[in-house]
């Protein structure tokens, strides 16, 4: 079944056509599905909102109905006849105009086309990044520089049966973190989300603390690297319930005004380069210690087979290092997606709609700013 998917929920202009084939909910058959990537465009807005420190949604809602009809043409005109069975459109959670962009253009092709229409989860989407294809350059790369680019712009199926259940999944973006058990593709449980900023969130406003600019997840991690995890202790939020307890909920916020105190208690820090980069490792290392803290534990309760982390933060490649070393300790096996499926596409919101259309699971075709997993 060919999809073609749309997603607006934030500062990014995604379309892709993907392929997915196979039904993985049917008993017995959890090897039985495979994704195909045949265009994945992503127009990213981020130099229109940076003077602004952060997303604009009407800004970002103009942007949008400006880019979504330019993408379409550029696919109909790569396409000698573009041809796709299902058209997929994020609902939700996300910016409400943003989100009304994506869905307005998709419900007007919908009417060109006579294509069926369904809405997509964009915390489903992040949560089934785990599941969509590995670019094959790395290893090929390794063997031989020929014909790279071949290989690259390529499409191949996924093989789907890696991810063996039950798994635990953290996904943490701009605006959420959560950690997920999942039973299989049909059945998962939130078992704790953050009380206030997200870890995306908490890494934008300390870099805005550290004059970065936005978004600020990049820009901390590229001065992280020239500075001491250990300068500064500060605070793990959350990772040590009281005694039995049992909770995988996050806060950041309060690290966020750690960092705020301890560079108003230390003014002479932000002139100097190399202690704003101590800072910047220091709390990058504080959110990841509690990120992989609480996954851990949790892969250890639940008896995790596979721990899955998605979510634009998961970018962040000390992140993605300390959670495979950490769950190969556990001796459970580790899945990231690929970097380019990390941070918001619509690859992700097809393999979204694709499941849901199997698991019979319908999203109203408006705009849900909060709509939970
Ligand atoms: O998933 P995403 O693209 O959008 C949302 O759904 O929110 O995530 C964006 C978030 C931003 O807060 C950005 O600062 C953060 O992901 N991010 C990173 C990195 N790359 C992006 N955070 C830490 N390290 C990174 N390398
Ligand atoms: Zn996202």
């Amino acid at each position: 079944m060919k999809i073609l998917a749309i997603e607006t929920s934030c500062d990014e202009t995604a379309m892709a056509l993907v392929d997915c084939k196979g039904n993985p909910l049917l008993k017995n058959r959890s090897a039985g599905w495979r994704i195909k990537v045949l265009e994945n465009i992503v127009s990213s807005q981020i130099a229109i909102h940076r003077p602004f420190g952060g997303v604009v949604p009407n800004l970002a809602k103009r942007e949008h109905i400006k880019n979504l009809p330019k993408i379409y043409q550029s696919l109909v005109a790569s396409h000698k006849s573009l041809k796709f069975d299902l058209i997929a459109v994020t609902v939700g959670p996300g910016l409400e105009p943003a989100l009304w962009a994506g869905i307005e253009f998709a419900k007007s092709l919908a009417k060109e086309t006579g294509k069926p229409l369904v809405g997509g989860n964009h915390m489903e989407g992040h949560l089934f990044s785990n599941w969509l294809p590995h670019s094959v350059i790395a290893s090929a790369a390794k063997q031989s520089n020929k014909n790279l680019s071949k290989i690259a712009t390529t499409p191949s199926w996924s093989r789907n049966d890696k991810i063996k259940f039950p798994a635990i999944a953290l996904v943490v973006s701009g605006g959420h973190t959560m950690v997920i058990k999942m039973d299989s593709l049909k059945k998962w449980k939130n078992l704790g989300e953050t009380r206030d900023d997200a870890a995306g969130e908490a890494f934008d406003k300390v870099a805005r603390l550290l004059g970065l600019q936005y978004p600020g997840g990049p820009e901390v991690e590229r001065l992280a690297k020239n500075g001491n995890p250990k300068a500064v202790n500060f605070p793990r939020p959350m990772l040590n319930p009281p005694a039995g307890g049992k909770n995988y909920e996050f806060s950041f916020s309060g690290l966020k005004t750690s960092v705020l105190y301890y560079l108003r208690d230390h003014p002479f820090v932000v002139s100097r380069q190399s202690l704003v980069a101590d800072v910047a490792a220091s709390f990058q290392q504080a959110v990841i210690d509690t990120l992989v803290g609480k996954t851990m534990r949790a892969a250890e309760e639940f008896g995790a087979q596979s721990v899955l982390l998605s979510g634009g933060v998961a970018a962040n490649k000390r992140l993605r290092e300390i959670m495979k070393l950490e769950t190969e300790k556990l001796g459970r096996e580790f899945f990231v997606p690929d970097f380019q499926y990390n941070t918001d596409n619509a690859v992700m919101i097809a393999a979204a709609a694709y499941i849901a259309k199997l698991r019979g699971k319908k999203y109203p075709m408006r705009a849900n700013s909060n709509l939970s997993l």
